[in-house]
């Protein structure tokens, strides 16, 4: 047996309630009759442990009844953005009566004005409200999807679109955000991959970490910082099947080791709310499991925030199996959810349940204490207002400089994946067939959960091209396909809001049409991929491979020997085996937001060498899903022998992906020396660092991705094949190298072994470090006992 080297877990206080602001003058204890007239100009701290928050919540606490304590675990839903069964009713009515704690879907200065003034002039103890909505990658200056957002691997332009999307919200009357979705997710059929930083948990956590901090800065009462919500807590994106919703079943050593990280990073980076999830965890539904909101949430991991529901999430819980409305209601408080979003369960039966003893009224207060304390936090009673500023509002909202940042932060969110006898970048001028259901699309390029985006802004490829390309450029432009000719799923789309605007041609007809302009042109640009609706949430896809004729639009328009380059814009990987093995170039664009035209030209034509790379694998064909590259070896490994029948493989695919995780091409090419290490045998306590020199050997100016994986060779449970533990993007001017130098910390080998205690095994580890998780340089270490 190996000798294990324990650290307890680590609790977490996070970083809101270290900001306290202990500079403030003179706090006023709230000793009258309203929240208003309680409002304290120094009620600056941010910790629940802080004695003036303490103080003010205790004083309003003891004025509310039960009824308004109960009022304020409800989150109703005013506005247009209807994300589920249900739609909230007689809000004025309840927002009067006192049963509000918070709205969503309300934006712009005056609308969001008007109802706090509603709430905070007609209810007896003038509490505001919440303002909640999803930001999800942008409010109103759009930037990519998120899972395109952490292609770019850049942590600092990933903080930056949270900080410009917080600064917007801030100024259209929003105070909270249902972000960062931090799930890990491995299975592309499952449409939410779009939303989060995909597989991996050291990098997911990383981007948890940036977006908190870029939404919340490091004071919440500040007027450009709003609250986060880390979701949706926990496993969301392990549904069985990639279908939403579905099922979750997972083991206690894959929740800690590769699941639970980015949550526990974002609650960390101080994260002031947490979102339950849909699914069961070990048969409990998420939303009623005490285990996980108390005992790992609050208890292990320090978190001193709100808790707020998904949309219904208590009610469907009735669904689940686990009993009626007033039980699963009973379930959810208990659990450690302090708001209900949507479905008025707590409204209609905590009351009944306090009389009838199945909660406490001191459960009750304790939830809205915490909601209390957000608006503390928030700086909400010291001015109600403070997030609704039409002024504000006028000179921030897509200001130029957020849309440059959308633009730059767009191309580096694009992954080249092919680029077969240098075709891109291209010359400016000549003549481009521009083919493709989204070559001249607007609709689709904000992708989905883009809020308040608006994408009559968006810019076009087709309009990219005419700003950066020379003005001499012509440009054929065809169709060529529909996105889907699938009528149902049309009918499915638009009903969300798609707008998918279908050619009534035949596929014959259109496909003919752009076979002729690509061959009065110099090369084909074919922009192919999803619609919008495609991904995101309630749209998972079987079928991952291009939807209706695009591959057979693509097939023509090979034949044609034209160099063929397809730009993909789509919110989840495909399978791409046909595009890959005939395109001359691929590039990834996913839905790149309002800028995306610009970015994608400035990207085809040189203006930015590409330095994207994949944090989702491509699989070669949906079935060998799911595929990730931190796997298990398992007892048969599979090592490529055609005849080697008793191994972990399929009959009819390799198990290789198309395109593996880290992966991403440049214009320029990168030299990676073997990896070093300061020592060869540590101890447990020491570091090793591990230096790598990356000479740039291309003709381009360029950045790259320098990867670092680790492997423990051997555990007490098996471990993946690699991890990663550290990246570095440099650029690298043609000709140039640099030395990167990445610190392997004891930290950084530990793992939760199956009592759930984070060790350090000793033994060898091995390193492996490169340009993706596939192509690698070697080296190995030896942690002593
Ligand atoms: C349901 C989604 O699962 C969640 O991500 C979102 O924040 C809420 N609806 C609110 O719209």
């Amino acid at each position: 047996m190996k000798r294990i080297i324990r650290t307890a877990l680590v609790m977490s206080i996070g970083l809101a309630s270290t900001q306290c602001n202990t500079a403030q003058q003179g706090s006023t204890a709230p000793q009258t009759e309203t929240a208003e007239q309680t409002q304290t100009t120094a009620a600056m701290g941010r910790s629940t442990a802080d004695p003036r928050m303490r103080q003010f919540v205790d004083s309003l606490l003891s004025q509310m009844t039960l009824e308004e304590k109960i009022g304020q675990l409800n989150l109703v839903s005013v506005g247009f953005d209807v994300t589920g069964p249900v739609v909230s009713e007689n809000v004025d009515e309840n927002i009067r009566k006192g049963n509000v704690g918070g709205v969503f879907n309300t934006y712009t200065p005056v609308a969001a004005r008007k109802l706090q003034e509603f709430a905070v002039n007609n209810t007896r103890l003038k509490i505001p409200l919440l303002f909640g909505y999803d930001v999800i990658h942008g409010h109103r200056t759009i930037f990519p999807i998120p899972l395109g957002l952490s292609t770019s691997w850049d942590m600092d332009a990933i903080e930056r679109s949270a900080r410009i999307a917080a600064e917007e919200a801030s100024a259209d009357g929003l105070n909270w955000v249902f972000s960062p979705m931090v799930d890990i997710a491995r299975d592309a059929r499952w449409g939410r991959i779009a939303e989060g930083a995909g597989e991996d948990p050291y990098l997911g956590s990383q981007v948890a970490r940036a977006m908190v901090e870029g939404y919340q800065g490091n004071d919440l009462t500040q007027y450009n910082t709003v609250m986060a919500c880390v979701k949706h807590f926990a496993l969301y994106g392990a549904a069985e099947a990639g279908r939403d919703y579905n099922t979750v079943d997972m083991s206690m050593n894959r929740m800690f080791n590769e699941y639970l990280p980015p949550y526990k990073a974002a609650i960390d980076a101080g994260a002031g709310s947490v979102m339950t999830s849909f699914n069961e965890i070990n048969g409990v539904p998420a939303t009623g499991n005490r285990w996980l909101f108390t005992e790992l949430l609050r208890d292990q991991w320090g978190f001193d925030g709100m808790v707020v529901t998904d949309y219904t999430a208590i009610n469907e819980m009735i669904a689940h199996g686990v009993g009626d409305e007033a039980h699963v209601g009973a379930l959810a408080l208990k659990a450690g959810v302090d708001m209900d979003m949507v479905g008025e369960v707590f409204l209609k039966h905590l009351k009944q349940a306090v009389a009838e003893g199945k909660v406490t009224e001191e459960e009750i207060t304790t939830a809205a204490r915490r909601i209390l304390e957000a608006k503390y936090k928030l700086g909400l009673f010291e001015d109600p207002y403070k997030y609704a500023d039409e002024q504000r509002a006028k000179t921030t909202i897509m200001k130029p400089e957020y849309r440059q940042a959308a633009r730059e932060i767009a191309r580096k969110s694009m992954v080249l994946l092919k680029n077969e006898k240098q075709v891109l970048p291209l010359k400016k001028t000549g003549t481009i067939a521009l083919v493709g259901p989204l070559a001249k699309n607007q609709r689709d390029l904000i992708g989905n959960w883009s809020g308040a985006g608006d994408w009559k802004q968006a810019v076009s490829l087709e309009q990219g091209i005419r700003n950066v390309a020379d003005s001499s450029i012509k440009i054929n432009y065809a169709k060529g396909a529909n996105i889907t000719d699938d009528e149902q799923m049309i009918q499915r789309l638009n009903a969300h809001g798609g707008e998918l605007q279908i050619d009534k041609r035949s596929s014959e007809q259109m496909i003919a049409e752009a076979v002729k302009v690509a061959k009065s042109s110099d090369v084909i640009v074919a922009v192919v991929g999803e619609a919008q609706g495609m991904t995101g949430e309630a749209a998972s896809r079987a079928d991952i491979t291009l939807p209706g004729k695009q591959r057979e639009l693509l097939m023509a328009l090979k034949k044609t020997g034209k160099p063929l380059v397809v730009v993909l814009m789509n919110g989840r990987p495909l399978a791409l085996a046909w595009e890959d093995e005939n395109a001359d170039a691929i590039l990834e664009t996913w839905f790149a937001g309002t800028e995306a035209g610009n970015a994608i030209a400035d990207v085809l034509f040189g203006e930015y060498n590409p330095s994207g790379k994949l944090t989702a694998t491509f699989p070669q064909v949906v079935g060998q899903i799911p595929l990730y590259y931190n796997h298990k070896n398992t007892g048969r490994p599979y090592n490529g022998q055609l005849l080697d029948k008793y191994k972990s493989r399929y009959m009819d695919v390799t198990n290789d992906p198309l395109y593996p995780f880290g992966y991403g091409l440049s214009y320029t090419t990168f030299n990676y020396s073997q990896p070093k290490l300061s020592k060869s045998t540590i101890s447990p306590s020491e570091s090793v660092e591990v230096t790598v020199n990356v000479q740039n050997t291309g003709n381009f100016d360029g950045e790259e991705v320098v990867q670092l994986y680790v492997q423990d060779v051997v555990g007490t449970i098996t471990r993946p094949v690699k991890e990663l533990k550290g990246f570095e993007k440099i650029s690298l001017k043609k000709g140039e190298s640099k030395t990167v130098t990445f610190t392997i910390e004891p930290e950084d080998l530990k793992f939760y072994n199956n009592d759930l205690d984070f060790v350090l095994e000793p033994g060898e580890f091995k390193v492996y470090v490169g340009t993706n998780s596939r192509d690698v340089k070697e080296a190995s270490f030896t942690v002593t006992e």
